[in-house]
């Protein structure tokens, strides 16, 4: 388990203890946050898992694929440098202290 800051919509920050091994999304719907929509479910397709994170803990994450990549691209809350699907991040043991903001749907 790691610590991890999650900030809803409403600016709501909350600390969540997330499972090593999961989805940062998975960690993140596990914890109630309804705000994440996730509709596709992890398969990288929809876009709905989209979160900014802390640029710290950002530039530690392993690169984004390709799709991944189109998808973040295409949404009008991109940010680059920040904005990352949290399906495509599965949380290790690095990860303590990352701060991640759920992004508004496009
Ligand atoms: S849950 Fe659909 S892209 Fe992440």
């Amino acid at each position: 388990m790691v610590k991890i800051s999650v900030t809803n919509l409403a600016g709501q920050t909350s600390e969540i203890e997330a499972e090593v091994g999961l989805s940062l999304m998975e960690n993140i719907r596990n914890n109630d946050f309804d705000d994440l929509a996730a509709i596709c479910g992890g398969c990288c397709s929809c876009c709905t898992c989209h979160v900014f994170v802390d640029e710290e803990s950002y530039e530690k994450l392993t690169e984004m694929d390709e799709d991944e990549q189109y998808l973040l691209e295409d949404s009008e809350n991109y940010h680059a440098g920040t904005s990352r699907l949290s399906c495509q991040i599965e949380v290790d043991d690095s990860m303590g202290g990352m701060k991640v903001t759920i992004a508004p749907e496009a």
